[in-house]
């Protein structure tokens, strides 16, 4: 039976392949390992690192540290799952975007920062961030 840490790794690349965890797939990691798929399923779970639904083309990443939270970061987050009509971890159903939360995004200067794809976006208000979804939308 694999450890958990070879477990780990199995999984990761099967993510890193798909771009999330497919069922199927994890029933295959479940027979060729011998590792019960409730397991499996407990460890994919619990590690953030890990999706079980395909990602959105645009992964949005709104901060929630400290810094952030003092300077709006809430009002930040609530107006974008108000306007993506989904919750951190989920992808809106035309799969354009996927919205998840982090911790710090090491730029607390710029409070409250979101970033789409990499790119940082700094000093929002829920408005200017709503601006700045539409350039992505109005891009596809
Ligand atoms: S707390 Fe938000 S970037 Fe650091």
């Amino acid at each position: 039976m694999a450890e958990r840490g070879q477990l780990i790794t199995i999984l990761q690349k099967i993510q890193s392949k798909e771009g999330y965890l497919p069922a199927a797939k994890l029933d295959r990691v479940s027979t060729d390992t011998g590792v019960p798929l409730s397991e499996i399923y407990s460890v994919a779970t619990f590690y953030s690192q890990f999706r079980l639904k395909p990602a959105g083309r645009h992964q949005v990443m709104v901060c929630n540290g400290t810094a952030c939270h003092v300077k709006g970061g809430n009002e930040l987050l609530k107006k974008l799952k108000q306007e993506l009509g989904i919750e951190p971890g989920e992808t809106t159903p035309d799969r354009l975007f996927t919205l998840d939360t982090v911790a710090c995004l090491g730029s607390c200067f710029l409070a409250p920062v979101m970033t789409i794809d990499g790119e940082y976006y700094g000093k929002l208000t829920a408005d200017k961030a709503v601006k700045v979804l539409d350039k992505y939308k109005n891009n596809e």
